[in-house]
């Protein structure tokens, strides 16, 4: 009987472009997805956009566009990214759907119900320029351990200590910049160790591998803690039943997202989610029709191996029979680097290397265990054109092109010595198929170059190239056993190397290959023209890769520097959306109740503008009447306490007496555009 598996792997967050450290995970369960078909196995594989949150909201906000437009913009390119890879989704989703609201408040209710929710203050760091409670990633200023200077809110890059962002010094909201105040709000919290049984029990019973059963160990010893699954607004996500400016947490309703986009197949499918998924809809049956499995990296193990099968065995929802973890990638044994030009995006490697090399070279590397995978440059392309060339693609131009040109395309039939090693072959597809089935992918590459090897000691034993001109039926017998060899590697390498197994499908003028073609032969059967396989690797392409991935970083101040650390880079693309006016102040005036403010009324070139200016301590309004400025044209009206402003002027200095506006040289006149 054929199994039944629902496979996911983590939704990646919707801020952001897939990068090569993002693919072992989406290539490793692709991989895994493609075996367990080619199998016959039915094997549906769900992923989706992990689309909420605060850093969504101000990423929108950045560009100028609604939360809803960055998420669909991103969903496309992400969507484009996968599909370059072959990594073939039954359905690639967005947790912003009606149905994973719908299943974020029915697990809400559903634990609610069994008293395993509760309320409770907190103070919260709060941004009253921004009107928005801020994340911990969202705060900065010295650690108060060791005092270096612009850390985030929850941790210190230098120390590594942890803390709360009301304990950094001088701390400052990243997005304005201002001193963030502390504010008390009721926050829902999911109580973990309701489930602390249950949970030791799932592991017990081989829920994860081993480490990370070890890790999870050190957790329940440390104790598990009430989860805080609230957020105040302005928050990007879904709100909670019953209230007007709560959300639901986005790491509550990200792992729903799974469900989310299988019920989004099923209904589209004619299939019964309530099967497939049971407990979501009727109570859960003992007798699953599905295996459930999750892919994840170990970053995540907390969310996926406790709050998770909490979440759901506590609404009374079925768990995943299996959480796969994996390690990070590192290239040439460091982390991905910007500066490096190791920060590699999906859609550069596209541009200069074909995907399929990335897939075998993670395949060749990856286990069932959590340690990292590392990138070696070197070893990337030695592989490439030793093992896919040399190796796979070989023996098909050994054979292919002769049997086209010299023997009419048309195999013969096996001897003794072909049967032996094409016997040799299929008897590895055991082996093989457990070492799948295992995640032990490195095995299955160093199995199958093995047997690559022998078929190609088989060729250069029976010479073909020097048979030819003697014994053209010799020959054909000696060409069949390699194209079934040729035949055989490629179904093994077919979860690896989709593309590359369709082209040979061409050329073997056959159907689609499954694992059962294996136990089978091609005898007195015309092949197609023979098509070039793969080609070799460059190491200029793999340069220019990096080279495109180098992003050089702003230069910070130093230690003795007094300057502010710059902000993060804009791009010229970001500059271009900026529009610097030449303006006349037309009128200028003191703001009543502010001291530093003053109102000035504009004159854009025959365009009026009003602006609130924090010029106050530096100038009387009457010597600005008159007075050429610098603004900032297209920035979208603020409504401030003390009126709206429609610009900004351009000024520096150390503020009080020293604001020095930036006044262009005379012959400039208003609404000029400032280049
Ligand atoms: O760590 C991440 O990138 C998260 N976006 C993963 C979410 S996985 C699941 F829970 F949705
Ligand atoms: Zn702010």
């Amino acid at each position: 009987m054929p199994r039944k598996i629902v496979v996911t792997s983590a939704l990646p967050y919707a801020n952001g472009p897939i990068h090569i450290g993002h693919l072992v995970e989406y290539l490793q369960t692709d991989i895994w997805v493609r075996f367990q078909k080619i199998c016959g196995n039915q094997c549906l594989y769900f992923c989706a956009d992990d689309t909420h949150g605060t850093p969504i909201m101000i990423s929108a906000r950045a560009a100028g566009i609604s939360p809803e437009e960055l998420i669909e913009q991103v969903h496309k390119e992400h969507k484009a990214d996968f599909d370059g890879f072959g990594i073939e989704f039954d359905n690639y989703y967005s947790t912003h759907s009606p149905e994973n609201r719908y299943f974020s408040e029915l697990i809400f209710n559903r634990l609610n119900e069994a008293g395993s929710i509760l309320t409770r203050d907190v103070e919260q760091t709060y941004c009253e320029n921004c009107k928005m409670s801020l994340p911990d990633r969202f705060v900065r200023g010295a650690c108060p351990r060791c005092k270096a200077e612009d850390q985030y809110g929850d941790s210190c890059e230098v120390c590594s200590s942890t803390y709360q962002p009301a304990d950094l010094i001088n701390p400052y909201c990243s997005t304005c910049r201002a001193a963030p105040v502390l504010k008390t709000s009721e926050h829902y919290f999911f109580k973990l160790a309701d489930y602390e049984q249950q949970l030791r029990d799932l592991i017990a019973a081989g829920h994860t591998q081993k480490s990370v059963a070890n890790k999870l160990d050190e957790w329940f010893k440390a104790g598990l803690k009430d989860w805080d699954i609230s957020r105040d607004g302005p928050y990007f996500g879904f709100k909670i039943p019953g209230e007007e400016d709560k959300y639901f947490y986005v790491w509550l309703d990200a792992p729903i997202g799974y469900m989310a986009s299988a019920k989004n197949y099923c209904d589209a499918n004619n299939l019964d989610f309530d099967v497939l998924w049971s407990g979501a809809g009727q109570a859960k049956t003992g007798d699953d029709e599905y295996e459930l499995y999750h892919f994840i990296g170990k970053d995540i193990m907390y969310f996926h191996a406790l709050f998770w099968p909490a979440m759901l065995t506590g609404s009374g929802i079925k768990t995943a029979n299996k959480l796969f973890v994996h390690g990070f990638l590192t290239v040439n044994g460091e982390k991905m680097s910007k500066s490096r030009g190791t920060f590699i995006k999906a859609s550069t490697y596209a541009k200069h290397l074909d995907p399929e090399y990335l897939r075998y070279y993670y395949a060749s590397k990856l286990t069932d265990g959590i340690d990292d995978i590392d990138l070696r440059v070197e070893d990337f392309v030695n592989k490439a054109n030793s093992d896919l060339v040399g190796k796979f693609a070989n023996l098909a131009s050994r054979s292919g092109p002769m049997l086209t040109k010299k023997l009419d395309s048309q195999l013969g039939q096996l001897d003794g010595q072909g049967r032996e090693l094409i016997g040799k072959l299929s008897a590895a597809k055991d082996r093989i198929v457990q070492d799948y089935e295992n995640l032990k992918f490195a095995a299955v590459v160093r199995t199958i170059t093995a047997l690559a090897d022998e078929a190609n000691r088989y060729v250069e034993q029976n010479q073909p190239w020097v048979t030819i001109k003697t014994d053209v039926e010799k020959t054909r017998t000696t060409l069949t056993a390699t194209v079934n060899a040729v035949r055989i590697l490629t179904i093994y390498l077919k979860p690896i190397l989709p593309k590359y197994a369709e082209k040979v499908e061409q050329f073997l003028n056959i159907g689609q290959m499954s694992f059962a073609d294996v136990d089978t032969v091609l005898e007195n059967h015309k092949i197609n023209v023979f098509e070039r396989l793969v080609d070799r690797i460059d190491e200029k392409q793999v340069n220019a890769m990096i080279e495109e991935s180098k992003e050089i970083q702003s230069p910070q101040p130093t230690q003795e520097s007094s300057a502010e650390p710059l902000k993060p880079e804009c791009t010229i693309e970001d500059f271009a959306k900026i529009d610097l006016r030449i303006a006349k102040v037309a009128k200028a005036e003191r703001v009543e109740g502010a001291d530093k403010l003053l109102r000035l009324s504009l004159d854009v070139g025959g365009m009026e503008r009003s602006v609130l200016a924090g010029i106050a301590t530096a100038y009387e309004p009457e010597e600005l009447e008159g007075k050429l400025v610098v603004l900032l044209a297209n920035l979208k009206p603020r409504q401030m306490r003390f009126g709206l402003s429609e610009g900004m002027i351009l000024a520096a200095g150390e503020g009080g007496k020293d604001i020095f506006m930036l006044t262009p040289d005379t012959g400039a006149k208003p609404g000029q555009t400032v280049h």
